[in-house]
């Protein structure tokens, strides 16, 4: 039987709390540590299986991986172009990294379709269309994508129709081992890429336009080894965040990052919470009562993140009034309509895009399933506002993306555990 999360839901939380390191600023900085032939050390690296499958690809091509106190260490200094182990790149969407990666160290890469979690159509033909036109080709062979430059990278002028995180970051990846400049318009400007482009530049790389919707990247500029901490995760802050409103009590996230936080900060104000971003952290006190909050929408950083619009969906459930939800990244990330229904809450699914929210609603613990990341956390946030017990299967889903989540929780006082 697999492990089970088991939370006794209704104790307010109080405490204190670190934040671990982020979980999509880690997975490309990782990738990126292909591209120098030295040790790399990467502080701050967050214990996660998303992280330990990144780790076991890495060491599938010949990296030296090893794991210190302080975090993990990398050397890429003999690479050789063996095959990936399918199952960690089918299982995790941001394997899809080292393509870019492959590409600027060894000019070529084969691997599967790499997959992650179940949440709408993901498509790769924005990485595709933009590698072609630095020179790239791709074709697939036995249910493999294999990927050459055959004359090597060259800079491009490129422009993005979407601001794809992953696509701006295999952009940025093989650009800095391109001959020439690349320009590229309308790129992501959510922090792990400015945390990527950083990483770089302490490489040894040259961009200009770090966190901007414009970057310009100069190729060919050699990469050296060095040392870099990881960010901490704001979507793992803002969870313990709404799951503070969720609970009631408050609590201080240490490490978590304000200033990536703005709308979520925002949303969380709006619910009647107190937040106060001091230099150890962020402060958190639930209000007595959830305020009536009519629409959330999910955007594009520095909007709020689609990564916790399942987390939000579950603290407007306890929220009075009706609230509308709109999901503008993904279709199909609602696939927590289904047990918070079952735990009591007043979901409508109107679309593929659009919930309505009924409050207040108090949940009853019952028996769910996450099928997926942060899904899995709403349903642990569920659990702690709901009355008796819940029990959260599919705990994998969840370690993909949290350290330790019961014991974080744990720490602010909850009733939680894992068996
Ligand atoms: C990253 C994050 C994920 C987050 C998401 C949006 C990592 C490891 N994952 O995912 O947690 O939820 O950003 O903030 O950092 N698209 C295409 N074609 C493509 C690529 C993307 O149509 O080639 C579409 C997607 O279907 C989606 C939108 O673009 O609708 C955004 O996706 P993208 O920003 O690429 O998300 P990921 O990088 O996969």
């Amino acid at each position: 039987m697999g492990k089970e999360i088991h939370v006794h839901g209704g104790v307010s939380l109080q405490g204190r709390v670190r934040i671990q390191g982020s979980k999509n600023a880690a997975l490309p900085i990782l990738a990126a540590a292909l591209l120098t032939k030295e040790e790399n050390v990467l502080c701050n690296c967050p214990r996660i299986t998303d992280v330990f499958r990144m780790l076991d690809l890495l060491r599938s091509i010949g990296c030296l991986v090893r794991w210190e106190e302080q975090g993990v260490c990398v050397d890429a200094g003999h690479v050789s172009l063996s095959r990936l182990p399918a199952d960690a790149v089918m299982g995790m969407r941001s394997s899809l990294c080292l393509l870019g990666a492959l590409l600027g160290r060894c000019g070529e890469a084969a691997m599967e379709h790499p997959g992650g979690c179940v949440i709408g159509e993901r498509p790769i033909d924005l990485h595709l269309s933009a590698l072609r036109r630095m020179g790239v080709d791709f074709w697939e062979e036995e249910g493999l994508l294999h990927a050459r430059a055959a004359r090597g990278l060259s800079g491009a002028e490129l422009r993005l129709p979407i601001p794809s995180v992953g696509a701006t970051e295999n952009i940025i990846l093989a650009a800095v081992c391109a001959q020439g400049d690349t320009r590229l318009q309308g790129c992501a400007r959510e922090p792990e890429v400015e945390a990527l482009c950083r990483y770089l530049v302490c490489c040894g790389a040259r961009i200009d336009g770090i966190g901007t919707g414009e970057l310009v990247i100069r190729g060919g500029k050699r990469l050296f080894g060095t040392s870099f901490r990881i960010p901490a995760d704001r979507i793992v802050a803002g969870t313990y965040l709404f799951g503070t409103l969720a609970a009631g009590g408050c609590a201080m996230l240490e490490e978590a990052p304000c200033s990536q936080m703005e709308a979520v900060i925002s949303l969380a104000r709006d619910l009647g919470a107190v937040c106060q971003a001091a230099k150890e952290g962020l402060w958190v006190q639930a209000p007595r009562r959830l305020r009536h909050v009519p629409l959330v929408r999910t955007k594009e950083y520095p909007g709020f993140p689609t990564d916790l619009q399942s987390i939000a969906m579950t603290v407007l459930s306890g929220a009075p009034g009706t609230s509308r939800i709109e999901e503008n990244i993904f279709e199909d990330r609602f696939r927590v309509v289904e047990p918070l229904s079952r735990m009591g809450a007043d979901l409508r699914q109107l679309s593929a895009r659009q919930v309505i929210v009924q409050g207040p609603r108090r949940l009853k613990g019952q028996r769910v399933e996450a099928v997926e990341l942060r899904g899995g956390a709403a349903l642990v946030v569920a659990g702690l506002m709901a009355r008796g017990e819940t029990v959260i299967t599919g705990c994998p889903y969840i370690e993909r993306g949290y350290e330790n989540i019961c014991k974080d929780l744990r720490e602010l006082g909850a009733r939680i555990y894992c068996v």
